[in-house]
């Protein structure tokens, strides 16, 4: 079901600052003049606004153009990228958003060339949200590498409800973790312990479990592991606890048969290129079950059905399915 808080809007942001995190990882802060009212889970789709030619390619000699040639219709990136919006606060006169990227490819590599005071073409917000639960008083989020910017402003608006959180942050190694660690406070190897340890999660009083892969950082071992592990210590009801998930696929699933196992609820936010962002081109699609459907499942849209999926509907092994649908 389509849960838009407000209509999507297209405008300039200017860019307030864009700092590294951690050796892949930077946050980029964006002024707008105005934007929808907007919930954790939701997320906007990045592009170079027009008329910056840093978005565009130059063309070599190779390509039969004079150096100081541009080539108008190869914009590069050409489609816009998708990013969860990681903070967001509203001015008398603007609004901030924070987006936390991973440097990976042409647009990511584009974003962390911007400045203060450079420009970007915004699209948002866009997709639903992460549902509240009135009923459950704890509230767990698990997030893996580039899944913590919805995490963060999860977390602060968590806070708002008097929720009882918990942060679990894994990542391959520590030069990967794009969290400010607290000088006093170390994150612990035990994975039953949370502590206060990160200043982005300290800030809204939610502790966190760390881990890395490597062990060079917290628990020694991957987020699932931690999360198993500070169950078993510290049992919560299922019918108190909802656990929220964003990271690599494998991880959420991991999380997801975690939680289906104990009657947990579980809230995805699952990542799809997306050529869109708004239902239009069919590219962002995730296999869902539906007992309706002749086959037990169909697409939806992750741009405009999602990004958020309850765990118990996804179906994870695509493969076994995606091959008969037409
Ligand atoms: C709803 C939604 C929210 C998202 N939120 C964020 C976010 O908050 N922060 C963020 O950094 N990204 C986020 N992403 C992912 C982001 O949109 C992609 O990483 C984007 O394609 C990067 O564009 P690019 O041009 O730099 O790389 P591309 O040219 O698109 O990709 C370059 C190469 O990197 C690989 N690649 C793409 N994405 C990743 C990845 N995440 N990790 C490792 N390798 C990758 C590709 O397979 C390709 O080989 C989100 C995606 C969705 C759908
Ligand atoms: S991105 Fe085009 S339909 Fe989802």
């Amino acid at each position: 079901m389509q849960e838009f808080n407000d209509i999507p809007v297209l405008q300039t942001a200017t860019v307030i600052a864009n700092d590294r995190l951690c050796r892949e990882h930077l946050r980029i802060i964006l002024r707008l003049d105005s934007f929808a009212t907007a919930s954790p889970g939701q997320f906007v789709h990045i592009s170079p606004a027009q008329g910056d030619h840093r978005g565009y390619h130059r063309l070599d000699d190779t390509e039969g153009g004079a150096s100081d040639a541009w080539r108008a219709d190869c914009f590069d990136p050409l489609l816009r990228r998708a990013f969860s919006i990681a903070g967001l606060r509203r001015r008398s006169d603007s609004v901030e958003i924070d987006l936390i990227y991973r440097e990976v490819g042409t647009a990511t590599n584009w974003m962390a060339s911007l400045g203060h005071g450079d420009t970007a073409s915004v699209l948002g917000p866009l997709g639903n949200l992460f549902p509240i639960s009135n009923r459950k008083r704890a509230a767990w989020m698990v997030a893996g590498g580039v899944g913590l910017p919805p995490m963060l402003w999860l977390a602060a608006a968590l806070a708002d409800h008097d929720r009882k959180t918990v942060a679990f942050c894994g990542a391959q190694t520590r030069d990967l973790l794009a969290l400010t660690m607290d000088r006093d406070q170390s994150p612990s190897p035990d994975a039953s312990l949370a502590t206060c340890c990160a200043a982005e999660f300290a800030r809204v009083n939610t502790p966190v479990v760390l881990s890395t892969d490597d062990g060079s950082l917290g628990f020694h071992g991957h987020i699932g592991q931690a999360l198993s592990c500070y169950h078993e210590s510290n049992p919560t009801p299922a019918d108190d606890l909802v656990v929220y998930t964003c990271g690599p696929e494998r991880m959420m699933r991991f999380v997801s048969d975690f939680c289906g196992e104990r009657g947990i609820e579980c809230k995805v936010c699952m990542e799809r290129a997306m050529a869109c962002g708004t239902g239009t081109c069919q590219s962002c699609v995730v296999p869902i079950h539906d007992d309706d459907d002749r086959d037990g499942w169909r697409y939806r849209l992750c741009c405009t059905d999602g990004p958020v999926f309850d765990s118990r509907d996804i179906v994870w092994e695509p493969s076994s399915c995606v091959a008969g649908k037409g």
